[in-house]
Protein backbone atom coordinates (compact mmCIF):
# COMPACT_ATOMS: atom_id res chain seq x y z
CA UNK A 1 0.00 0.00 0.00
CA UNK A 2 0.77 3.93 -0.42
CA UNK A 3 0.66 6.13 2.69
CA UNK A 4 1.78 8.99 3.82
CA UNK A 5 3.10 9.56 6.97
CA UNK A 6 4.42 12.71 8.78
CA UNK A 7 6.80 12.54 11.84
CA UNK A 8 7.08 15.02 14.49
CA UNK A 9 10.59 14.34 16.50
CA UNK A 10 9.72 17.20 18.99
CA UNK A 11 12.60 18.03 21.80
CA UNK A 12 14.49 15.91 24.09
CA UNK A 13 14.85 12.32 23.45
CA UNK A 14 12.04 12.86 21.02
CA UNK A 15 14.36 13.19 17.86
CA UNK A 16 15.95 9.79 19.25
CA UNK A 17 13.22 7.84 19.75
CA UNK A 18 11.68 9.10 16.10
CA UNK A 19 14.58 8.34 14.26
CA UNK A 20 13.89 4.27 15.54
CA UNK A 21 10.49 4.99 14.68
CA UNK A 22 11.18 5.94 10.85
CA UNK A 23 13.83 2.95 10.80
CA UNK A 24 10.79 0.62 11.74
CA UNK A 25 8.58 1.83 9.32
CA UNK A 26 11.30 1.52 6.56
CA UNK A 27 12.01 -1.78 7.41
CA UNK A 28 8.52 -2.81 7.70
CA UNK A 29 7.67 -0.72 4.28
CA UNK A 30 10.64 -3.06 2.45
CA UNK A 31 10.16 -5.64 4.24
CA UNK A 32 6.11 -5.80 2.50
CA UNK A 33 6.59 -4.05 -0.72
CA UNK A 34 4.80 -0.77 1.05
CA UNK A 35 5.88 2.69 -0.31
CA UNK A 36 5.27 4.61 2.89
CA UNK A 37 6.70 8.39 2.32
CA UNK A 38 8.01 9.47 5.15
CA UNK A 39 8.73 13.80 5.73
CA UNK A 40 8.92 15.61 9.37
CA UNK A 41 7.66 18.38 10.54
CA UNK A 42 8.35 21.26 13.66
CA UNK A 43 6.55 20.62 16.91
CA UNK A 44 6.67 21.50 20.41
CA UNK A 45 9.73 23.46 21.96
CA UNK A 46 11.82 22.73 18.33
CA UNK A 47 8.69 24.46 16.71
CA UNK A 48 9.09 27.46 19.33
CA UNK A 49 12.62 28.42 18.28
CA UNK A 50 11.97 27.96 14.98
CA UNK A 51 8.65 30.04 14.32
CA UNK A 52 7.63 31.03 17.91
CA UNK A 53 4.58 28.62 18.03
CA UNK A 54 4.40 25.24 19.62
CA UNK A 55 2.15 24.14 16.76
CA UNK A 56 2.62 26.03 12.96
CA UNK A 57 0.27 26.03 11.01
CA UNK A 58 2.55 24.02 8.13
CA UNK A 59 3.13 21.75 10.69
CA UNK A 60 -0.88 20.98 11.12
CA UNK A 61 -1.43 21.30 7.14
CA UNK A 62 0.72 18.50 6.63
CA UNK A 63 -0.38 16.26 9.94
CA UNK A 64 -4.35 17.16 8.06
CA UNK A 65 -2.69 15.19 4.44
CA UNK A 66 -1.38 12.72 6.48
CA UNK A 67 -2.04 8.81 6.57
CA UNK A 68 -0.91 9.03 10.08
CA UNK A 69 1.18 10.94 12.17
CA UNK A 70 4.28 9.83 14.75
CA UNK A 71 5.21 12.40 17.51
CA UNK A 72 8.30 11.51 19.11
CA UNK A 73 7.77 13.74 22.56
CA UNK A 74 7.68 17.67 23.31
CA UNK A 75 8.59 19.76 26.24
CA UNK A 76 11.68 20.66 28.70
CA UNK A 77 13.16 23.09 31.16
CA UNK A 78 13.97 25.41 28.46
CA UNK A 79 10.41 26.45 27.84
CA UNK A 80 9.27 26.88 31.16
CA UNK A 81 9.27 30.51 31.07
CA UNK A 82 8.43 31.00 27.83
CA UNK A 83 5.32 32.73 26.55
CA UNK A 84 4.47 29.45 25.18
CA UNK A 85 5.14 26.14 26.40
CA UNK A 86 5.44 23.14 23.60
CA UNK A 87 2.71 21.08 25.65
CA UNK A 88 0.20 23.74 24.12
CA UNK A 89 1.31 22.26 20.84
CA UNK A 90 -0.03 18.30 21.64
CA UNK A 91 -3.36 19.68 22.90
CA UNK A 92 -3.57 21.81 19.63
CA UNK A 93 -3.43 18.92 17.57
CA UNK A 94 -5.04 16.47 19.65
CA UNK A 95 -7.99 19.07 18.93
CA UNK A 96 -7.77 20.38 15.54
CA UNK A 97 -7.09 16.64 14.43
CA UNK A 98 -10.10 15.45 16.79
CA UNK A 99 -7.67 12.89 17.96
CA UNK A 100 -10.71 12.21 20.91
CA UNK A 101 -9.75 8.75 22.13
CA UNK A 102 -6.75 7.99 23.38
CA UNK A 103 -5.80 4.17 23.40
CA UNK A 104 -3.15 3.30 25.84
CA UNK A 105 -2.22 -0.43 26.55
CA UNK A 106 -0.59 -1.44 29.42
CA UNK A 107 0.30 -5.51 29.44
CA UNK A 108 2.86 -7.16 31.47
CA UNK A 109 5.79 -8.96 30.28
CA UNK A 110 7.63 -11.90 32.07
CA UNK A 111 10.94 -9.90 30.37
CA UNK A 112 9.77 -6.40 32.99
CA UNK A 113 8.55 -8.26 36.09
CA UNK A 114 12.04 -7.29 37.83
CA UNK A 115 11.54 -3.88 36.19
CA UNK A 116 8.06 -3.37 37.95
CA UNK A 117 7.85 -2.10 41.86
CA UNK A 118 4.63 -4.53 42.39
CA UNK A 119 5.41 -7.75 43.17
CA UNK A 120 5.60 -10.69 40.32
CA UNK A 121 2.51 -12.64 41.40
CA UNK A 122 0.13 -8.94 40.59
CA UNK A 123 1.89 -9.01 37.07
CA UNK A 124 0.68 -11.98 35.51
CA UNK A 125 -1.49 -11.70 32.81
CA UNK A 126 -2.03 -8.06 33.57
CA UNK A 127 -3.38 -6.60 29.88
CA UNK A 128 -5.02 -3.62 30.46
CA UNK A 129 -6.08 -1.43 27.02
CA UNK A 130 -7.04 2.51 28.62
CA UNK A 131 -9.24 4.38 26.81
CA UNK A 132 -8.93 7.76 27.77
CA UNK A 133 -11.06 10.76 26.52
CA UNK A 134 -8.43 13.56 24.72
CA UNK A 135 -10.11 16.77 23.59
CA UNK A 136 -12.65 17.47 26.52
CA UNK A 137 -13.20 18.13 30.04
CA UNK A 138 -11.00 20.03 32.32
CA UNK A 139 -8.39 20.28 30.09
CA UNK A 140 -10.35 22.40 27.32
CA UNK A 141 -12.34 24.02 29.33
CA UNK A 142 -12.41 27.71 30.19
CA UNK A 143 -9.87 28.87 32.82
CA UNK A 144 -8.90 32.16 34.34
CA UNK A 145 -5.13 32.50 36.02
CA UNK A 146 -5.22 34.89 38.74
CA UNK A 147 -2.24 35.64 41.10
CA UNK A 148 -5.14 35.16 44.00
CA UNK A 149 -7.40 33.00 42.52
CA UNK A 150 -7.66 30.75 39.46
CA UNK A 151 -10.58 28.18 37.96
CA UNK A 152 -10.54 25.91 35.31
CA UNK A 153 -13.81 24.53 34.03
CA UNK A 154 -14.12 21.04 33.56
CA UNK A 155 -17.56 20.26 31.06
CA UNK A 156 -18.89 17.53 29.12
CA UNK A 157 -21.23 16.86 25.89
CA UNK A 158 -22.94 13.48 25.84
CA UNK A 159 -22.28 13.31 22.16
CA UNK A 160 -18.46 13.55 23.43
CA UNK A 161 -18.84 11.00 26.20
CA UNK A 162 -20.95 8.28 23.75
CA UNK A 163 -18.58 8.43 20.99
CA UNK A 164 -15.91 7.18 23.19
CA UNK A 165 -17.93 4.88 25.74
CA UNK A 166 -18.49 3.44 21.32
CA UNK A 167 -14.87 3.19 21.00
CA UNK A 168 -14.01 1.05 24.73
CA UNK A 169 -17.03 -0.95 24.02
CA UNK A 170 -15.75 -1.91 20.41
CA UNK A 171 -12.46 -2.08 21.63
CA UNK A 172 -13.66 -4.67 24.14
CA UNK A 173 -15.66 -6.93 22.04
CA UNK A 174 -12.10 -7.69 20.00
CA UNK A 175 -11.14 -8.40 23.70
CA UNK A 176 -12.17 -10.19 26.95
CA UNK A 177 -15.69 -8.21 26.86
CA UNK A 178 -15.58 -6.30 30.34
CA UNK A 179 -15.72 -2.39 30.32
CA UNK A 180 -14.35 -0.33 33.59
CA UNK A 181 -15.71 3.30 33.50
CA UNK A 182 -13.85 5.32 36.05
CA UNK A 183 -15.02 8.59 37.29
CA UNK A 184 -15.98 10.36 40.70
CA UNK A 185 -19.41 10.79 40.56
CA UNK A 186 -20.06 10.60 44.36
CA UNK A 187 -18.82 14.07 44.09
CA UNK A 188 -18.98 15.59 40.12
CA UNK A 189 -21.61 16.56 38.03
CA UNK A 190 -19.55 15.75 34.39
CA UNK A 191 -18.94 12.33 36.30
CA UNK A 192 -22.90 11.27 36.92
CA UNK A 193 -23.49 12.48 33.02
CA UNK A 194 -20.80 9.55 32.30
CA UNK A 195 -22.26 7.22 34.58
CA UNK A 196 -26.18 8.14 32.69
CA UNK A 197 -24.12 7.76 29.31
CA UNK A 198 -22.51 4.40 30.07
CA UNK A 199 -25.84 2.91 31.33
CA UNK A 200 -27.59 3.86 28.10
CA UNK A 201 -25.27 3.25 25.64
CA UNK A 202 -24.47 -0.16 26.88
CA UNK A 203 -27.79 -1.44 27.55
CA UNK A 204 -28.84 0.49 24.67
CA UNK A 205 -25.73 -1.34 22.50
CA UNK A 206 -23.74 -3.46 23.93
CA UNK A 207 -25.68 -5.78 26.36
CA UNK A 208 -23.30 -8.57 26.57
CA UNK A 209 -20.23 -6.91 27.58
CA UNK A 210 -19.33 -7.02 31.38
CA UNK A 211 -19.49 -3.42 32.75
CA UNK A 212 -18.19 -2.03 35.66
CA UNK A 213 -18.26 0.71 37.93
CA UNK A 214 -15.27 2.32 39.22
CA UNK A 215 -15.15 5.68 41.49
CA UNK A 216 -11.08 6.89 40.41
CA UNK A 217 -9.62 7.02 43.96
CA UNK A 218 -11.06 3.34 43.91
CA UNK A 219 -9.87 2.64 40.56
CA UNK A 220 -5.75 4.02 41.64
CA UNK A 221 -5.77 1.52 44.32
CA UNK A 222 -7.61 -1.13 42.53
CA UNK A 223 -5.00 -0.68 39.58
CA UNK A 224 -1.83 -1.93 41.97
CA UNK A 225 -4.04 -4.51 43.98
CA UNK A 226 -5.82 -6.10 41.16
CA UNK A 227 -4.33 -5.14 37.92
CA UNK A 228 -5.09 -8.39 35.73
CA UNK A 229 -8.75 -8.11 36.85
CA UNK A 230 -8.94 -4.78 34.20
CA UNK A 231 -9.76 -5.34 30.47
CA UNK A 232 -10.78 -2.16 28.81
CA UNK A 233 -10.55 1.13 31.56
CA UNK A 234 -12.48 4.25 29.98
CA UNK A 235 -12.39 7.55 31.61
CA UNK A 236 -12.32 10.90 31.11
CA UNK A 237 -9.22 13.00 30.11
CA UNK A 238 -7.63 14.17 33.64
CA UNK A 239 -8.26 11.31 35.16
CA UNK A 240 -6.84 8.95 32.35
CA UNK A 241 -4.47 11.22 32.25
CA UNK A 242 -3.01 10.27 36.00
CA UNK A 243 -3.89 6.62 35.64
CA UNK A 244 -2.03 5.49 32.54
CA UNK A 245 1.12 7.23 34.21
CA UNK A 246 0.30 4.79 37.04
CA UNK A 247 -0.63 1.68 35.04
CA UNK A 248 2.88 2.07 33.12
CA UNK A 249 4.72 1.31 36.87
CA UNK A 250 2.57 -2.67 36.09
CA UNK A 251 4.66 -2.86 32.79
CA UNK A 252 7.82 -1.64 34.73
CA UNK A 253 9.17 1.53 32.19
CA UNK A 254 7.44 3.97 30.92
CA UNK A 255 10.08 3.17 27.91
CA UNK A 256 7.88 0.91 27.20
CA UNK A 257 3.99 2.21 26.84
CA UNK A 258 2.72 3.17 23.43
CA UNK A 259 -0.44 5.39 22.19
CA UNK A 260 -2.63 5.88 19.77
CA UNK A 261 -5.00 9.13 19.58
CA UNK A 262 -7.78 8.63 17.30
CA UNK A 263 -10.87 10.65 15.52
CA UNK A 264 -14.14 9.33 13.63
CA UNK A 265 -12.22 10.13 10.58
CA UNK A 266 -8.57 10.97 9.23
CA UNK A 267 -5.00 10.49 10.16
CA UNK A 268 -4.58 9.12 14.20
CA UNK A 269 -1.57 10.28 16.39
CA UNK A 270 0.80 7.71 17.84
CA UNK A 271 3.37 8.48 20.06
CA UNK A 272 5.28 6.57 22.79
CA UNK A 273 3.82 7.75 26.56
CA UNK A 274 7.35 8.96 28.10
CA UNK A 275 8.00 12.34 27.78
CA UNK A 276 11.12 13.99 26.54
CA UNK A 277 13.50 13.21 29.20
CA UNK A 278 15.56 16.25 29.05
CA UNK A 279 17.98 14.54 31.59
CA UNK A 280 19.60 11.89 29.11
CA UNK A 281 18.50 13.24 25.46
CA UNK A 282 21.16 13.26 22.87
CA UNK A 283 23.20 10.54 24.97
CA UNK A 284 22.14 7.85 23.37
CA UNK A 285 20.44 6.51 26.35
CA UNK A 286 16.55 6.47 25.24
CA UNK A 287 14.40 3.32 25.00
CA UNK A 288 13.47 3.56 21.64
CA UNK A 289 10.73 0.64 22.23
CA UNK A 290 8.08 2.72 22.99
CA UNK A 291 8.23 4.91 19.92
CA UNK A 292 8.43 1.20 18.03
CA UNK A 293 5.34 -0.16 19.97
CA UNK A 294 3.90 3.56 18.85
CA UNK A 295 4.73 2.51 15.40
CA UNK A 296 3.37 -0.77 15.10
CA UNK A 297 0.11 0.86 16.47
CA UNK A 298 0.32 3.04 13.94
CA UNK A 299 0.55 0.27 10.93
CA UNK A 300 -2.42 -1.62 12.73
CA UNK A 301 -4.78 1.36 13.56
CA UNK A 302 -3.62 3.98 11.44
CA UNK A 303 -3.08 2.48 8.14
CA UNK A 304 -5.17 -1.05 8.73
CA UNK A 305 -2.05 -3.52 8.42
CA UNK A 306 -2.34 -5.85 10.67
CA UNK A 307 0.46 -8.34 9.69
CA UNK A 308 3.31 -6.02 9.86
CA UNK A 309 2.25 -4.68 13.42
CA UNK A 310 2.11 -8.27 14.68
CA UNK A 311 5.29 -8.85 13.56
CA UNK A 312 7.11 -5.44 14.99
CA UNK A 313 5.49 -5.83 18.17
CA UNK A 314 6.94 -9.64 18.30
CA UNK A 315 10.28 -8.50 17.62
CA UNK A 316 10.22 -5.97 19.97
CA UNK A 317 9.27 -8.30 22.54
CA UNK A 318 12.12 -10.86 21.18
CA UNK A 319 15.04 -8.31 21.32
CA UNK A 320 13.70 -7.95 24.86
CA UNK A 321 13.65 -11.17 25.94
CA UNK A 322 17.06 -11.46 24.77
CA UNK A 323 18.14 -8.64 26.84
CA UNK A 324 18.45 -6.86 23.99
CA UNK A 325 17.60 -3.41 24.98
CA UNK A 326 18.75 -0.25 27.27
CA UNK A 327 19.95 0.35 30.35
CA UNK A 328 16.55 1.31 31.84
CA UNK A 329 15.25 -2.38 31.12
CA UNK A 330 18.54 -3.75 32.68
CA UNK A 331 20.44 -4.45 29.08
CA UNK A 332 23.57 -2.70 27.55
CA UNK A 333 22.61 -1.43 24.61
CA UNK A 334 22.05 2.11 23.67
CA UNK A 335 19.75 3.67 21.63
CA UNK A 336 20.84 2.99 17.87
CA UNK A 337 22.12 -0.83 19.48
CA UNK A 338 18.33 -1.34 20.44
CA UNK A 339 16.78 -0.30 17.73
CA UNK A 340 18.81 -2.45 15.25
CA UNK A 341 18.18 -5.31 17.84
CA UNK A 342 14.55 -4.99 16.54
CA UNK A 343 14.92 -4.11 13.01
CA UNK A 344 17.54 -7.50 12.44
CA UNK A 345 14.33 -9.51 13.21
CA UNK A 346 11.99 -7.97 10.82
CA UNK A 347 14.60 -7.90 8.17
C1 LIG B 1 0.20 12.92 28.24
C2 LIG B 1 0.93 14.12 28.76
C3 LIG B 1 0.19 15.37 28.29
C4 LIG B 1 -1.21 15.33 28.87
C5 LIG B 1 0.89 16.68 28.64
C6 LIG B 1 2.31 16.71 28.09
C7 LIG B 1 0.12 17.88 28.18
O1 LIG B 1 1.06 14.08 30.14
O2 LIG B 1 0.07 12.78 27.02
O3 LIG B 1 -0.24 12.11 29.07
O4 LIG B 1 -1.42 15.72 30.01
O5 LIG B 1 -2.11 14.90 28.16
MG1 LIG C 1 0.35 12.28 30.99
Amino acid sequence: MKANIVLLPGDGIGPEVATAAKAALEAIAKRFGHEFTLSEALMGGAAIDATGEPLPAETLAACQKADAVFLGAVGGPKWDKAPKRPEQGLLAIRKALGLYANLRPAVTHPALYDASPLKTDRLKDVDIMVVRELTGGIYFGEKEEGTEAAWDRCAYSAKEVDRVLHKAAKLAQSRRGKVTMVDKANVLATSRLWRRRTEAVFAEHYPDIELEFMLVDAAAMHLLSRPASFDVLVTENLFGDILTDEASMLVGSMGMLPSASLGEKGPGLFEPCHGSAPDIAGQGKANPFAAMLSVSMLLELGLGLAKEAQLLKDAVFEALSANECTADLGGSLDTQGATAAVLTRIA
